[in-house]
């Protein structure tokens, strides 16, 4: 179902890379260097990276928390000794920061930013700073969503005065939410404008549905207790707004099931 949560698995990662390797020509990476910005905390992609390749120079794994960097992948021997030896470096770094990317100018042969730029506010600012990175003739993929209802419902509740008193701040803060103002065409001109040899730019919308509004309701009712602690006599109310707020965010007002579009970009870009 779609919550906040964005392909949480690694298998949805490896196909991400695989349609990189197979469509987009990164077949080869051999004394390459890869940068994987805004990791996550499960390094999905850099996983996916050392799981297809295996003679790339350096593998950059990124993200904007430091406490993401601490986590070590248990379950991969490979990435810990790849580590050890110092081909995967781990990097904190803020994309949306052009200084910080003055070190990065013009050093990378391929960046991977999945599910990242829908929790940046200045989305052409990190292009940019991708951009930059690149060396000529380097490739970027970069994958986000242009809009999802469920990221723009929470940002919502989070603003009502009624509800926002009893955000919980002791809870580990919610992933920021920033729904693009642009389309498909104003990120394909930036990047023509910026220089790139060659740009793709597909939009994707994702059909989401809920098969009773209880099931919908759940799931609101999980984001709100993920980030809230609302008292046990105002839950009931909270409740029906979460729904009537959906639905109405949606445009389901008759009754009739619930469902909507997320709105994928994919970007892949030739400096
Ligand atoms: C949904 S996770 C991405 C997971 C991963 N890329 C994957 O494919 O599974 C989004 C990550 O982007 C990071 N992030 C958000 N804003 C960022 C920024 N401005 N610069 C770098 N990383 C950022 C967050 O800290 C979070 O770890």
């Amino acid at each position: 179902m779609a919550g906040m949560d964005t392909d949480p698995t690694l298998g949805r990662a490896v196909d991400f890379i695989n349609k990189l390797k197979n469509e987009f020509n990164w077949q080869n990476l051999s004394g390459e260097t890869i940068m994987d910005i805004g990791c996550g905390e499960t390094f999905y992609c850099s996983q996916a990276i050392v799981h297809l390749f295996s003679d790339f120079k350096c593998l950059i794994v990124s993200d904007k928390s430091a406490d993401l960097l601490r986590w070590r992948p248990p379950q991969s021997k490979l990435f810990e000794n790849l580590q050890k030896n110092n081909i995967i470096k781990l990097l904190v770094a803020d994309i949306e920061n052009s200084v910080f990317f003055q070190d990065y100018i013009e050093s990378v042969d391929k960046i991977v930013a999945r599910n990242v730029l829908y929790q940046v506010n200045n989305k052409i600012q990190a292009l940019r700073n991708i951009y930059t990175t690149l060396k000529p003739g380097g490739a970027a993929a970069i994958l986000f969503w242009l809009d999802n209802p469920m990221g723009t419902w929470t940002n919502k509740i989070l603003s009502t005065r009624k509800w926002s008193r009893y955000v919980d701040y002791s809870k580990p803060a919610p992933p920021s939410y920033f729904p693009s103002e642009f389309q498909e065409q104003s990120y394909r001109d930036e990047m023509q404008a910026l220089g790139c040899r060659e740009v793709y730019a597909v939009t994707r919308r994702k059909p989401c549905s809920y098969s009773s509004h209880e099931e919908c309701q759940g799931q609101l009712l999980q984001i709100v207790d993920n980030i809230f602690s609302i008292p046990p006599e105002r839950r009931e109310e909270c409740k029906e707004d979460c729904l009537r707020t959906f639905k109405q965010l949606v445009g389901c007002n008759n009754g009739g099931p619930i469902t909507f579009n997320i709105i994928e970009l994919f970007l892949h870009i030739v400096k």
